[in-house]
């Protein structure tokens, strides 16, 4: 038994960790921490039959030797000194923030406006991106789970980037669930506003997601990598990401191409759903699970001509955006069955 203790078990994210880890089969939660609930039993703080009592990061960097792999679902900035104490004392670490993700410090400047405290360690962390880096999660001690948005778009847009089809401009719509915000008491999220509402943020070049895109895509890409035009939106539903993408492949390129692109990328991945012709990606196909589902359309259908396609790509980010993918990069990092925990 891998045994697992889960900093910020609160969270949303965390939460939705417990629940994944009651039935899988290898792994044990030992103990989930929490500042403001500290001394409580978890059961107290949300809706669960579970009884474990929360304790503080500070008790659980004194019982770090209990664990095997600890997940850090903490905000970004605080996972970095829970990392390295974690580290120090011989712990795998899957941290959900971002950040480890980026590859330097000063892309963390750029992007998350902060100094980072810890960028000897930036470049010993995994992308932990399962499809595309699964052989360097292999044994990996150290893990930076992707964000929720990037995991759409860069397994929506993997095959085409890497074949050097993306062109040099995606547009991306993205529209998110408002647990993505966290279990946070802000006006936007608050049900009277988020409800029946649709609301663009930080479109432009703004969102700190476009960072991972470029970080993963245009570091494939064969020609040089695109321009990211990403529009994210709050959705009025609990869960959930739908991207869709617009982009301009070569011309000559055909949509029978495009498809068998995909199916060769990604064929015998567990979590990716790749629909048919005709068939749209919805929330329904991926909420509650770990899967994300991706489908492909022509603009002009019929037009072998038809440079313009449509690609859709759907998850939960709490699960396959988030702690289903951390589950699935410990799988791999232990060498245990990928699926072990998420079907
Ligand atoms: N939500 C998503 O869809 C999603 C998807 C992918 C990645 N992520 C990333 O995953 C991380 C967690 O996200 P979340 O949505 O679960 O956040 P959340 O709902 O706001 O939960 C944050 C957790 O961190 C704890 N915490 C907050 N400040 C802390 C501090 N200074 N020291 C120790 N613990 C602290 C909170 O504990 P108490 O309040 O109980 O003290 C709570 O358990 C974030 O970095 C987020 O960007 C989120």
């Amino acid at each position: 038994m891998i045994n697992v203790g889960i900093a910020g078990s609160t969270g949303y994210t965390g939460i939705e960790l417990v629940h994944l880890l009651q039935r899988h089969p290898h792994a044990q939660i030992v103990w989930i921490t929490s500042e403001n609930s500290a001394g409580k039993p978890l059961s107290e703080v949300h809706a669960v039959p579970w009884n474990y009592t929360l304790i503080t990061l500070e008790e659980a960097y004194g019982r770090a030797t209990e664990v095997d792999v600890v997940f850090l679902c903490l905000p970004h900035g605080q996972s970095i000194t829970a990392a390295r104490t974690f580290a120090e004392a011989g712990l795998a670490v899957i941290d959900l923030s971002a950040d480890f993700r980026l590859d330097s410090a000063d892309a963390y400047r750029r992007w998350y406006g902060l100094e980072h405290t810890a960028p000897e360690l930036l470049g010993c962390f995994v992308y932990g991106l399962c499809e595309v880096n699964r052989e360097r999660l292999r044994g990996a001690r150290l893990v930076a789970v992707p964000g929720c948005y990037p995991t759409t778009v860069n397994l929506g847009l993997y095959p085409l980037a890497k074949a050097g089809w993306l062109g040099e401009r995606v547009i991306v719509d993205s529209k998110s669930g408002v647990s993505g915000a966290g279990r946070t008491a802000k006006l936007p999220y608050l049900f009277v506003e988020a409800n029946e509402n649709m609301t663009p943020y930080n479109i432009g070049y703004r969102h700190r997601h476009i960072a991972e895109m470029e970080l993963v895509l245009n570091g494939v890409a064969p020609n040089g990598g695109c321009h990211f035009t990403f529009s994210p939106h709050l959705l009025p539903a609990n869960r959930g990401i739908l991207s869709t993408m617009y982009v301009r492949v070569p011309a000559g390129v055909t949509e029978t191409q495009i498809r068998n692109l995909y199916a060769e990328a990604y064929a015998g991945e567990p979590f990716i759903h790749l629909l048919p012709a005709g068939q749209q990606a919805t929330l329904r196909h991926t909420v509650y699970t770990n899967r994300c589902a991706i489908s492909i359309t022509a603009d002009h259908p019929g037009d072998p001509a038809c440079r313009d396609f449509i690609i859709v790509c759907t998850e939960d980010n709490l699960i396959k955006g988030a702690s289903g993918q951390a589950i699935q990069c410990m799988n791999i990092a232990f060498g245990l069955d990928e699926t072990a925990g998420l079907l």
